[in-house]
């Protein structure tokens, strides 16, 4: 599991390089010339906000479960439940710089048992291996 999340730090580390929220470590990404509305910054942190609210909600409702159902403030597990939506969301918490819970992600992958799954059979069958494991 260690192995896993070590992958997953690497490929959010290539994505923070590219990002336009924080780390230059590849040097000037953007076409030097491009405009940009004055209106960006504002949107940015808009779309980070919403971001923090939505997650915040999964935390409460669903955390450890792959996904939220916000309407009934509950969770489904259509993939394995092995909290789909922490994994998702990590490049995300990265380069939004949310470190908070970028780390609480960390831990939580660490001890993903991948042996198991909490899925029923019955969704289970019609589940692909594949669309899990490029998921994860
Ligand atoms: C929430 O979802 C779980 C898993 O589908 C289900 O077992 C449980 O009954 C649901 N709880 C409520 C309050 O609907």
């Amino acid at each position: 599991m260690v192995g896993l999340a070590v992958t997953i730090v690497r490929c959010i580390g290539i994505l923070a390089v590219l990002s336009p929220f924080g780390s230059t470590i590849a040097g000037q990404v953007q076409k030097p010339s491009l405009q940009v509305p004055s209106s960006a910054l504002q949107h940015r942190e808009d779309v980070k906000d919403i971001f923090i609210e939505s997650y915040n909600a999964y935390r409460k409702f669903a955390f450890g479960h792959d996904d939220l159902l916000p309407v009934t403030k509950n969770f489904s597990d259509g993939r394995n439940g092995w909290g789909a939506s922490i994994v998702d969301g990590m490049a995300t918490m990265q380069i939004m710089g949310l470190d908070d819970f970028f780390n609480e992600a960390v831990n939580f992958v660490g001890k993903i048992d991948l042996s198991e799954s909490k899925t029923s059979d019955a969704v289970r069958q019609v589940i692909s291996t594949r669309r899990t494991a490029r998921r994860f």
